[in-house]
């Protein structure tokens, strides 16, 4: 997909103007021309938020699924942590699968390092520099995570671009016959790997599906805050569609994936350091191509618990 993000692609919507509150005159928002996605212009997230700027950002998050905040040069971990805790409770970091460098293990338990960097031979943080496949976060669990903050401290030159789907668009644009014939089905999300393809510790390597260990959801499920229908499909491996054969629920799924994913339902960021992002994990997925091994890449992400 063409990265759509330049000045000339983004028309200018003005949200709410600051008399008070902040050291800045005005907040901006310029949705992308794209399914979803939009900047917030004018905001420094190291500063205090005020209860007015915070339901501004809640109701442009909730209407573009996902936003960027650019030029957060700055952004301490404590800033990333107290504006990420606007938007409920944060999850801690899942154990690592391995053995982390030191560097990470003494970072606050709300920081999730994204990242191939390594020191003194361990790894700084997680998914490396291969590419991470569509997925929603962790729906595997039974309460997956209501979205994330990914904020870029190091990107590379080129690749590892963050690319976003909008499954409400996604969900309104199949047609009668599906969305009814999937109304009242459910799906298992596999809890055996990573969006990186990396078995996780203690689970068995599954080769059919109907054996899959993780949650079972709706496909289709009704968004908590909006109220909206979309489509909830999670990771396309090892997903099991219940009560239908295996046969069936591979030609669904495909079928799904293959929809839900088409360009005309994405966006893709492509990130600059000082770039935070955050997303809606209820209502997008996303995928995240690979980059150059010899250069690095270096995020902080922090994760806010289910609704
Ligand atoms: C992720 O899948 O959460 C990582 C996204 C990224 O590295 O851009």
């Amino acid at each position: 997909m063409m990265d759509r993000e330049t000045d000339a692609d983004i028309h200018t919507k003005k949200v709410i103007h600051m008399s008070e509150h902040t050291l800045l005159d005005s907040i901006s928002l310029h949705p992308f021309d794209a399914a979803l996605g939009a900047e917030v212009r004018g905001i420094d997230l190291n500063q205090p938020l005020s209860d007015e700027l915070v339901e501004a950002v809640r109701a442009a998050w909730a209407e573009h699924l996902v936003l960027r905040f650019r030029g957060q040069h700055n952004l301490t971990l404590e800033g990333q942590i107290a504006f990420s805790r606007h938007f409920g409770r944060l999850d801690s970091r899942p154990q690592a699968s391995m053995a982390m460098s030191e560097q990470h293990n003494a970072l606050p338990p709300e920081i999730t390092v994204i990242s191939n960097v390594k020191v003194d031979g361990k790894p700084l943080g997680a998914l490396g520099d291969a590419e991470a496949v569509w997925h929603a976060d962790m729906t595997y669990n039974e309460h997956a995570p209501k979205g994330a903050c990914l904020f870029a401290k190091e990107v590379p030159p080129t690749g590892g671009n963050t690319h976003f789907a909008n499954m409400y668009a996604a969900y309104d644009a199949l047609d009668p016959a599906t969305r009814r014939y999937i109304s009242s089905l459910q799906c298992i999300h596999d809890a055996s790997r990573n969006s990186a393809g990396e078995l996780r510790l203690g689970f068995e390597d599954i080769t059919d599906p109907r054996r899959t260990v993780g949650a079972t959801h709706p496909l289709v499920a009704t968004h908590a805050v909006t109220g909206k229908s979309c489509l909830m499909l999670g990771r396309r491996r090892n997903a099991y569609v219940v009560g239908l054969s295996l046969e069936d629920s591979e030609a669904l799924l495909d079928h799904l994936w293959a929809h839900a994913t088409h360009a005309r339902f994405t966006w893709a960021q492509v990130w600059q350091s000082g770039d935070l992002l955050m997303w809606d994990n209820a209502c997008t997925l996303h995928r995240r191509d690979a980059f150059d091994p010899s250069t690095r890449r270096l995020m902080h992400r922090t994760q806010i618990a289910s609704h």
